[in-house]
């Protein structure tokens, strides 16, 4: 049955292997630039990484300076201030994007201690968030620690105490401690954390929410009209790469070229759908 149905299409399918061959051929820059901004980043399982992010397999010209992503040891990061931030999620619609500290990843006891600095001008924190101090080598026992642990390092056994909210007075200013670094996570995470419930590592491995810092209805409106949001690297303005060129706000949907291949080859999705079945 099913090769019957192969055969009966086979004359088909040397038509459609026609047309999209010359349709490859007939590409222009416009048409690369909107078929490369189409695809989205997808590194070690993170997919759906699309605009303003760019790198790994999108060009420049799809994201905005300050978004590069890349897929080290199989999970996507963003370089911010010298510190790797692991991606677990993004959300298009707020947008914002989950990231959790790759020095902390699966440890809490990282070789240098560095604060979590974000660029305001790229993000923003969203609510919901809670800053988790880490106090590193204390010989005092802090009374309202919440959690500590201990970690084995190369430089021998480390003790971590964890705490939710601001001290009086400050272990490190004191000298009780010698080090602390600030870590947002969920303030979900935190009162679990608080009852006891998780562990630091879980909470800080489960990441915080960035918003993005961008404008949204600007590339909302190129997606809708049919476009793929970029940048314009000439002017370092937005661009809207649609089938037949690159617009500064959103396609032009009566120019020619711009039904692309949904006008001039009806065949092809037919041919699609038959297959399927
Ligand atoms: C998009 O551009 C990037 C960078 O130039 C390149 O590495 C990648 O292969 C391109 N992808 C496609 C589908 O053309
Ligand atoms: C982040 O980027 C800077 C400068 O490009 C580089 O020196 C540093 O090693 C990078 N950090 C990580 C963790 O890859
Ligand atoms: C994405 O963000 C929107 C707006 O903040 C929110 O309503 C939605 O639930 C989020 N989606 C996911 C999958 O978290
Ligand atoms: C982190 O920031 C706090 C104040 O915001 C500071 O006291 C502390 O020394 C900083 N830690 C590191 C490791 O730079
Ligand atoms: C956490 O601390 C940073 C400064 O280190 C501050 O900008 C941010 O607003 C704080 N977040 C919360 C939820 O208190
Ligand atoms: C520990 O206690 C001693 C003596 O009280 C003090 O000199 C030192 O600065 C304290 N702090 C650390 C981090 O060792
Ligand atoms: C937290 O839970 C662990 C094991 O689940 C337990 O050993 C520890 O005593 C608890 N700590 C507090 C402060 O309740
Ligand atoms: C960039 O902007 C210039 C000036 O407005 C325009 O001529 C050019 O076509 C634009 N290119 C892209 C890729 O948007
Ligand atoms: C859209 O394209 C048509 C056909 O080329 C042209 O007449 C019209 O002016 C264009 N509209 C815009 C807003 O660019």
């Amino acid at each position: 049955m099913r090769s019957l149905l192969l055969q009966s299409l086979f004359p088909l399918l040397s038509i459609t292997s026609f047309l999209s061959i010359n349709v490859e051929l007939s590409l222009s820059q416009d048409d690369l630039q909107y078929a490369n901004c189409s695809e989205d980043i997808n590194c070690g399982g993170i997919g759906g990484i699309s605009y303003p992010f760019w790198g790994v397999n999108r060009a420049n010209y799809c994201g905005l300076p300050g978004f590069e992503v890349k897929c080290v040891d199989n999970a996507p990061m963003i370089n911010m201030s010298n510190i790797n931030y692991r991606i677990l999620k993004t959300n298009d619609s707020a947008p914002s994007v989950t990231v959790a500290r790759q020095d902390y990843w699966e440890t809490i006891c990282p070789p240098t201690y560095v604060n979590t600095s974000i660029n305001f001008f790229l993000f923003d924190y969203n609510s919901g968030l809670t800053n988790l101090t880490l106090y590193y080598e204390c010989n005092t026992t802090i009374p309202e620690v919440l959690t500590s642990q201990v970690c084995s390092t190369n430089n021998g056994d480390i003790s971590v105490w964890s705490i939710t909210r601001s001290l009086p007075l400050d272990p490190v200013a004191t000298g009780a401690c010698k080090n602390k670094v600030i870590v947002p996570v969920f303030s979900t995470a935190a009162l679990a954390l608080e009852a006891n419930t998780t562990t630091i590592q879980d909470a800080v491995d489960g990441g915080f929410e960035l918003g993005l810092e961008i404008n949204n209805v600007q590339c909302n409106s190129c997606v809708e009209s049919g476009g793929k949001c970029g940048l314009n690297t000439t002017t370092g303005g937005f661009s809207c790469f649609c089938l037949d060129q690159a617009y500064a706000t959103v396609c032009n949907a009566t120019a020619p070229g711009a039904q692309g291949l949904v006008a001039s080859t009806p065949f092809y999705y037919n041919l699609d759908s038959y297959l399927r079945v």
